[in-house]
């Protein structure tokens, strides 16, 4: 199992280029089961995820063409309606094909998705709203079997803001009989970024960015090409990194406005930053003030972020306090942190974090992705040397982290 060595203290200078979003680009694969046409996707990250759902995918007969960035679907051979078990235990996102293929096709079996390392994460609102839009849905050994003969449109409302539930539903609804209105809809970027790439097959949708999108079902969709959206919890990824360690770097190919929940806490943080059309240019001399927050849905403060800037908090000028209100079970790296000499104390789905003057570099274990981005930016903040174990975490969803951190003086190496 790879891991990573940092001999932290450095301050990080130079530019990084961010890559597609992986939440974007995983409902936006899926996305290709809905149609016979090319579609054709630009921008789209390297990830671990992204070749397990491009795996998966390829398995239902979808043809996959991949070059570089650039990856091209065609649906027109599709003949396995089923995503196994064995993929969706490493990928919760593999739920995203159920929508789709039980859409296109009138069937689908796809492994319930088990718990996982942040929370129990049950998929009973994508269940509830296929069964609204008329799918007669059985549970056994394990599986979800979906059946319908034709999806037909209705108003569904979520018992709380679900963002693959809301791309999973919007996804069948695109061809369904008639029209759908999604309520309580999430609103993250990436939900906005497949509505995007639906419209551009011919789908009809209203409300995109809103919590109330209004879908008018059509008989077909048809190809199109689509660059996935920057990747946001990425950029502030590397924002509070050179937070944590000082310096002066510039992220390329960012997507600054829908950013601001981060962004405004960096500027809290006494990160000095300017905003160019699709760049930041970020300063940073001084050790980092506290910054107090709860995470919440979109536009809110993301739980993708929280890990990453309770890492800044550890080291920061005084007290501050992080309240997780999505997942139940988002503080795995509080006891990892505090092995490098943090001082976090949890109460429920609160951290009390009290800001010490340094941390020191340990052996650490990495638990879940963001986690793992965040024992990186610790021990890039911390004296002497840090091993992260476990880092498959990271690769599953962060393009080539430790190759552009190298890129901007950080002293990090994988370890084989
Ligand atoms: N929930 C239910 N029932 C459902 C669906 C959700 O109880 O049917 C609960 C969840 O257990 C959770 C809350 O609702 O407590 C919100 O979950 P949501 O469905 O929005 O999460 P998700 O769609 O499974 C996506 C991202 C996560 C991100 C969350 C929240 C993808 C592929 N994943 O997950 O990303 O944290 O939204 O923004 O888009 C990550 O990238 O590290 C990551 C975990």
């Amino acid at each position: 199992m790879d891991k990573l060595l940092i001999t932290g203290g450095k301050r990080l200078v130079g530019d990084v280029t961010i890559s597609g979003a992986k939440n974007a680009a995983l409902p936006i694969l899926c996305a290709g089961l809905l149609t016979s046409g090319d579609v054709v996707l630009d921008n789209v990250p390297h990830l671990h995820d992204v070749a397990t759902m491009l795996k998966l995918l390829g398995q239902t007969g979808l043809k996959v063409a991949q070059d570089g960035e650039k990856v091209t679907l065609n649906g027109s051979a599709i003949d396995k309606l089923e995503a196994p078990y064995e993929l969706v235990k490493t990928m919760r996102a593999s739920i995203l094909v159920l929508g789709p293929l039980l859409a296109r096709f009138g069937e689908a079996k796809v492994s319930l998705p088990g718990g996982c390392a942040i929370g129990s994460r049950p998929v009973d609102q994508h269940i509830k709203g296929l069964q609204a839009l008329g799918a007669e849905i059985t549970i056994d050994a394990g599986y979800i079997y979906a059946k319908c003969k034709k999806l037909k449109g209705a108003r569904i409302v979520t018992d709380m803001i679900t963002v693959t539930g809301t791309e999973n539903l919007l996804m069948a609804a695109t061809l369904a009989e008639g029209e759908t209105i999604l309520e309580n809809a999430a609103r993250e970027p990436e939900v906005t970024d497949l509505a995007n790439l639906l419209v551009a097959m011919g789908a009809r949708i209203e409300g995109i960015g809103t919590d109330r999108l209004v879908i008018q079902g059509v008989p077909e969709l048809h190809g199109a090409s689509h660059s996935v959206i920057s990747d946001r919890i990425e950029a502030a990824t590397f924002l509070c990194a050179v937070a944590a360690t000082g310096g002066d770097i510039t992220l390329r190919n960012t997507r600054t406005d829908i950013m601001d929940a981060a962004l405004d806490k960096l500027r809290e943080v006494g990160l000095q930053m300017t905003i160019g059309k699709d760049t930041i240019r970020a300063q940073m001399d001084a050790r980092p003030n506290p910054v107090t927050f709860r995470t919440t849905e979109y536009p809110g403060f993301p739980t993708d972020m929280q890990a990453q800037f309770m890492a800044v908090n550890t080291i920061a000028n005084g007290p501050s306090r992080v309240t997780e209100t999505i997942f139940e079970n988002r503080f795995m790296h509080v006891q990892e942190m505090n092995r490098l000499g943090a001082a976090i104390e949890t109460d429920g789905n609160t951290a009390f974090i009290k800001g010490v003057d340094q941390l020191v570099g340990a052996p650490v274990m990495a638990t879940d992705l963001r986690a793992s981005a965040s024992l990186v930016i610790a021990g890039l903040a911390a004296k002497g040397e840090t091993l992260i174990d476990r880092i498959y975490h990271l690769d599953r969803g962060y393009d080539r982290m430790e190759v552009k951190l190298q890129a901007i003086g950080a002293n990090i190496s994988r370890i084989k």
